[in-house]
């Protein structure tokens, strides 16, 4: 496995994202990965505080065309993520961070799909069910653990030897 995972970071592809210092490369895939997360992660808040209440007048059934746009955010942060992963893969995944952030993403978009349905329904303009706040509360959480455990990846790519101290 980790000649495989060697193999793969060694490619030309991948050295050319990590090492070419073209702006085509390692910054233009971080700067997409933004990109996404600012689409998915930035139009689910909005949603999300809208379910709790938040600007209670804007009405709710013309919010889910956003899902659109946060399913491209996604992918656009799968094929990025994907590509920063293959540039790094040996490193990368000795993260405990990693699984925690793919974990929390798994039920982020579980959770982005059964709003997608919530707000699907016919009848938004009466009072929510008690689940859409539960639902609410739980993506917020699970997004900020996404970006929690994405920035600590990033924290420990810079400083590997910090992942030693803690018994990486
Ligand atoms: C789908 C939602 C995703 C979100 C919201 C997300 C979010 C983030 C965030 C906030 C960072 C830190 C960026 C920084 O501080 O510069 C990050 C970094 C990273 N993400 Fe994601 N990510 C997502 C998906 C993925 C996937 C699916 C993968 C891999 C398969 C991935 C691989 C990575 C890698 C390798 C880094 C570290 C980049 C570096 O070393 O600079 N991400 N991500």
């Amino acid at each position: 496995m980790t000649a495989l995972l060697a193999g793969i970071e060694q490619s030309a592809f991948s050295v050319w994202v990590r090492e070419s210092g073209s702006v085509w490369s390692y910054p233009s895939i971080i700067f997409l990965h933004t990109v996404g997360l600012a689409l998915l992660v930035g139009l689910n808040v909005a949603i999300d505080l809208r379910l709790l209440g938040v600007a209670r007048d804007v009405p709710l059934a013309p919010l889910a065309r956003f899902f659109r746009i946060m399913w491209a955010g996604f992918w656009m942060n799968v094929i990025s993520g994907t590509v920063l992963l293959a540039s790094d893969a040996t490193t990368t995944l000795r993260h405990p961070a990693f699984y925690v952030k793919i974990a929390f993403i798994a039920a982020a978009v579980t959770i982005l799909i059964r709003t997608e349905r919530l707000l699907s329904l016919d009848d938004l303009d009466g009072p929510l069910p008690p689940a859409a706040r539960r639902l609410a509360w739980a993506s917020l959480a699970c997004w900020m653990g996404v970006i929690i455990a994405g920035r600590l990846m990033t924290y420990f790519a810079a400083a590997p030897e910090l992942l030693t101290r803690i018994g990486g």
